[in-house]
């Protein structure tokens, strides 16, 4: 069986996923990697840190060590930005998209990566059905929409309105499109689960670190289910 490989950017965000694996620590580059089996699953969990650009070396570090790698799971809490999500709501990225991005000088569509063939990076269907069955079966709320990263905390309600009106994007973060787009590089498949902490206006950090955990662990438990169809 290949591996998954679980990538979050903090502790609270991976904490339940690595004291529910017996695992090897291994240095991976700059980055710690916790590598074990649940049940018969064999996976990889690291803490990328937070943004695009950590999250970014993290996925292509250890993509490059284990070629093994046959899938990637991003996982953490969001705001939420659209779509009716609640805080605690799960919401399964269909799409990721770098709401930061910007080549509109040179012609292309806000969040464009020159090089890629749409605006969008879209989520592994397989994988995605696979979590849905996951999220379901542990009466998760959950939502499948478009998830946009940028390097910034949205903690202004203007700021969060436009990027769901220009992206329809319902979860903001700061790493999955970065993510998706180095599996996207390596051609792995992936697919990046927010839970929503917050809602990118006035009160979002205070509402992050209140939901964080509680948020943080209905992914763990969905990603659990997940792992356990491999047996
Ligand atoms: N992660 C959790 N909440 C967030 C927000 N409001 N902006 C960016 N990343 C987040």
């Amino acid at each position: 069986m290949n591996e998954t490989l679980i990538l979050g950017a903090l502790d609270e965000e991976i904490d339940g996923i690595r004291n529910a694996i017996k695992a090897e620590v291994v240095k991976v580059g700059a980055f710690e990697i916790y590598r074990g089996n649940y049940g018969k699953s064999k996976i990889i969990v690291c803490r990328c840190g937070i943004g695009k650009v950590s999250s970014a070396a993290a996925t292509a570090a250890i993509l490059t060590v284990f070629p093994s790698i046959a899938r990637v799971i991003n996982t953490g809490v969001a705001g939420g930005i659209g779509g009716g999500v609640k805080r605690t709501d799960v919401v399964l990225g269909a799409r990721a998209v770098q709401h930061d991005f910007d080549c509109t000088a040179d012609g292309l569509e806000k969040g464009h990566v020159p090089g890629f063939d749409d605006v969008f990076f879209d989520g592994d269907e397989k994988m995605l059905l696979r979590m849905e069955r996951a999220l379901k079966a542990e009466g998760i709320k959950y939502h499948k929409g478009i998830i946009a990263s940028g390097d910034m905390f949205v903690a202004d309600k203007d700021t969060a309105q436009n990027i769901h009106d220009r992206f329809g994007a319902i979860a903001c973060e700061m790493e999955s499109a970065a993510i998706a787009q180095v599996c996207r590089i390596y051609n792995v498949p992936f697919i990046a689960m927010r839970a929503i902490s917050d809602d990118g206006g006035d009160g979002a950090v205070a509402s992050f670190y209140e939901f964080v955990h509680i948020a943080a662990d209905n992914n763990i438990r969905a990603i659990k289910r997940f792992l356990q169809a491999d047996e």
